[in-house]
């Protein structure tokens, strides 16, 4: 969680670091803050958003530097107000700090230096770490460099940061352990983001650090990469980014939520580009095959995962069993890493991962690895920390993310993981030809189903607007519809702040159906084939309690129709297919009841994109 930008070049840097902010808000939005340099060090935050930011910066004056350091934060430590907020200054006023992670033992640290004479105005880690850099630098009269090196190497924790230093205006130090930190190279000028978003309009050329890392970038010397433990000169490794800056904007959309579920047809497509060719071509996932041997001789494969993801995980684990044969487990990133899991090396962990930077999940694949499993990973965010901890894996390519609901990185995890499934059902030979070929051809035109699905928004928007007063919600669903229900129960406690719980549409009797009466809605996933008539039961028990119900259906359901108060239909499919289609009306409801209640779609409270704290 929490955004860090930094700036050093010849370019106004108040205009690079506000646009960053803007464009990594959705990785924290408690308060935000920017320091300039100027000849003097200025320091402006505020609690609250990048634009209530803004407003502190109607001064042209004010905006005036070339170098400078900005942070938009998720509270961690101390409450959301302006003194707590990034960046920091040391007690000297020289050392200026953003950090995005925790030092764990900051308590000790402050202690120590409480008793040399520092004192502090905040609640946080980060001015503890910024005052123990300080006082290394003095003590040791080192450079800021060295001194931040000498530091980290007691530090126990995470973090992300960059260090500016008032007595060498024309550098910045950065260092990662945990949290991602990405640095763009242009032409004598340097930028700084917790992922290149800032900068993708002025370079592609760009250095992801890797965990003990550090790069001291001088604007006279250029950058020096170091290892930190071992204070070893490194190579750095420029990547050439693929991304495009209308992926990080708006595109004319009142929220990127809802932008980013109307391009699910593109993301779907990008999922599959190069994969799925042809339904008469063998499905080509280049990591599948070179590591198919393993899947064939594993005795497990446990997804891993947090969130959204760990809905696309249970999903997964649907598809491998039905089509593979093999046991599959889905775990909690954050229960498995902290329990005594029985591993071996004949077990296939698969993490997923929208940000690849999930602090839990990312800690699991860690313990994992010590104890031989072998791990595949599916991410979204190239060169992410999960996508270089996997020892291989898949990218959904669902493109960026920026809405925190997760709404197409969730839909390409889940076709992909489909695809994956039949590629390894087809290889292992336990999956029925003609059934194969069934579901390919169908397949293969997913982003076209999804287009028919997506013109069913205005009805959705109709049906949303009977709910905004609603304080609860019932999602049902069985086999696998079931964890899309728990998926949409999540979209819409998430953007709308209406309760709402997910369950398997046969469990309703074992105690939600208490709760049934005519002020409840119940949102029913029951298209044809699969259990349908057993679904129609279900729904049948709703209604005699005066349950109101919005059924997703199959087209031309009149069956259904009769009974429901409400109906959205999604083409008839493959029922393996269905479950990535029952899922897109049901972001689109939570999008517009969340809409109509005037929340704050894109920035719900609490909430971040990427948690990279446990
Ligand atoms: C946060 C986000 C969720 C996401 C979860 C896991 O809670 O708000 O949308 O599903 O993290 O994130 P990951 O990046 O690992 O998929």
């Amino acid at each position: 969680m929490c955004g860090i930008v930094g700036y050093l070049g010849n370019k106004k840097a108040y205009n690079i670091l506000i646009n960053g902010l803007r464009r990594l808000e959705y990785r924290g939005y408690d308060s935000s803050g920017i320091m300039l340099y100027n000849g003097e060090l200025s320091v402006k935050k505020t609690k609250g958003k990048v634009s209530d930011l803004e407003v502190l910066y109607k001064n042209e004056n004010d905006k005036r530097g070339n170098i400078g350091l900005g942070h938009t934060r998720w509270a961690t430590h101390g409450p959301p107000n302006k003194i707590n907020s990034h960046p920091h200054l040391s007690n000297s006023g020289e050392l200026c700090i953003i950090h995005n992670g925790i030092i764990e033992n900051y308590d000790a640290l402050r202690t120590v230096l409480k008793r040399k004479g520092y004192d502090f105005k905040s609640d946080t880690d980060s001015e503890v770490l910024v005052n123990f850099i300080e006082e290394i630098k003095k003590s040791k009269k080192v450079k800021l460099g060295k001194a931040v090196r000498l530091a980290l190497k007691e530090v126990v924790g995470a973090y992300a940061i960059a260090v500016f230093d008032k007595s060498n205006p024309s550098e910045i130090v950065t260092a990662k352990l945990g949290s991602p930190l990405a640095i763009g190279i242009g032409e004598s000028e340097y930028y700084i983001g917790s992922d290149p978003s800032p900068f993708l309009e002025f370079t592609k050329k760009c250095i992801y650090l890797n965990d003990y890392e550090m790069a001291i970038i001088s604007l006279k010397k250029g950058l020096i990469l170091r290892e930190i433990t071992k204070d070893t000169i490194l190579d750095p490794f420029i990547e050439n980014l693929k991304h495009n800056i209308e992926e990080v904007e708006k595109g004319g959309y009142k929220h990127f939520m809802l932008k980013e579920i109307y391009e699910q047809p593109q993301s779907v497509t990008d999922t599959f580009r190069g994969r799925l060719i042809s339904p008469s071509l063998p499905i080509k996932i280049s990591s599948i095959e070179k590591s198919f041997e393993k899947f064939k001789s594993a005795n497990r494969i446990i997804f891993i995962s947090c969130g959204t993801s760990w809905h696309a995980s249970l999903l997964g684990e649907y598809f491998f069993e039905e089509l593979l044969r093999k046991p599959v487990e889905v775990e909690y990133a954050s229960e498995f890493r902290y329990r005594n899991p029985v591993i071996n090396e004949n077990d296939i962990i698969i993490p997923i991962s929208q940000s690849g930077e999930t602090a839990d999940t990312l800690a699991a694949i860690k313990m994992a690895k010590k104890r031989g499993a072998f791990l595949y990973g599916i991410c979204n965010v190239v060169g992410s920390s999960i996508a270089r901890e996997t020892d291989t894996g898949v990218y959904t390519h669902a493109g960026s993310e920026i809405g925190v609901a997760s709404t197409k990185a969730f839909t390409c995890q889940i076709s992909l993981i489909l695809l994956m499934a039949l590629d390894l059902g087809k290889r292992m030979n336990t999956i029925d030809e003609n059934r194969y070929q069934r579901i390919i051809k169908e397949l293969s035109k997913l982003p076209e189903l999804i287009e028919r699905v997506l013109s069913i928004g205005e009805k959705t928007e109709r049906i949303a607007k009977k709910f905004i007063k609603s304080p609860n919600f019932l999602y049902l669903g069985r086999g696998y519809h079931f964890p899309i229900a728990l998926e949409g129960a999540l979209k819409l406690k998430e953007i709308s702040y209406i309760h709402a719980e997910g369950y398997p549409a046969a469990e309703m009797k074992h105690g939600p159906i208490a709760l049934i009466d005519k002020n409840m809605p119940v949102v029913v996933i029951a298209t044809k084939k699969g259990n349908y008539q057993k679904v129609v039961s279900n729904i049948m028990e709703i209604k005699a309690r005066e349950g109101e119900i919005i059924a997703i259906v199959s087209e031309g359901d009149k069956e259904i129709e009769s009974i429901a108060n409400h109906f959205i239909e999604i083409p008839e499919c493959d029922e393996l297919i269905a479950p990535i289609l029952a899922n897109i009306p049901l972001q689109l409801l939570s999008y517009h009841i969340a809409e109509k209640k005037d929340c704050n779609v894109d920035q719900p409270r609490n909430l971040a994109k990427s948690v990279t704290v446990e």
